[in-house]
């Protein structure tokens, strides 16, 4: 019997990982998450002071680069060489760089590479932008979720909000469609929907209705 497989890509803040989450502890299934991947390799970049725009240089930080996802009683956790760095990869820095770093070739293919070997021997959850596309084309389940620039804004607001900072709706809005902007006119791997995925738009629905939309839509193909 094959591993089974939920790709689940979409836009930034669109809620894809509070949904793969939930729906991962559901069916007992990993949860991978990729952006938390290129965050890691992101922020190390600018602790290091490396070259953002370089793409061979980039790789060769990876390459010396250790990045674990963890799932224990605090949550999930990243690790960058052992480091927890959770919370740091989600800073408004990372986040505007983010896409940049992720735009090149070769830092794609190893972080490819990486993301399928953490399938190898467990059912998995994994969200990102080119799952359905490129990490996992015969996923059983393909899922694109998507909610309008607004909504999304005020989402990230609210988490941040609640993370004791001090975020602007308007900064965030233009972040995210900025990011967006990038990920979707990238040359290598952009976002878009997979062939036979699945769109559910969550702009106007709760975090309970989505994932009960993604776990019937499992229950069919299961
Ligand atoms: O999912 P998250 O918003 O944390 O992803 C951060 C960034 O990482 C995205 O905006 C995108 O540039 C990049 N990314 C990617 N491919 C993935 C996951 C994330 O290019 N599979």
């Amino acid at each position: 019997e094959r591993l089974f497989q939920i790709a689940i890509d979409g836009p930034a803040a669109a809620g894809k990982s509070t949904v793969a989450k939930i729906v991962a502890g559901k069916l007992g299934y990993v949860y991978i998450d990729t952006g938390a991947m290129y965050r890691s390799l992101t922020y190390k970049a600018l602790k290091t002071g490396t070259d953002l725009n370089n793409g061979a240089g980039l790789l060769e930080l990876l390459n010396r680069t250790e990045i674990n996802l963890l799932t224990g009683e605090n949550g999930q956790r990243v690790l960058v060489d052992g480091d927890d760095v959770t919370e740091r990869i989600r800073y408004p820095e990372v986040s505007a760089q983010v896409s940049l770093v992720s735009s090149f070739q070769e830092v794609r293919t190893e972080m490819v590479r990486r993301q399928r070997r953490l399938t190898e021997s467990c059912n998995v959850v994994m969200d990102g932008r080119d799952i359905g596309t490129h990490v996992l084309p015969d996923a059983q389940v393909k899922i694109f979720l998507k909610a309008s620039v607004d909504e999304r804004a005020v989402r990230r607001y609210k988490e941040e909000k609640l993370k004791g900072m001090n975020p602007s709706i308007e900064a965030l809005k233009s972040a995210i469609a900025l990011r967006d902007k990038m990920d979707t006119e990238r040359a290598v791997s952009p976002l878009v929907k997979a062939e036979g995925a699945i769109e559910v738009d969550t702009t106007s629905l709760s975090i309970e209705e989505v994932v009960s939309e993604i776990l019937r839509i499992v229950k069919e193909r299961r």
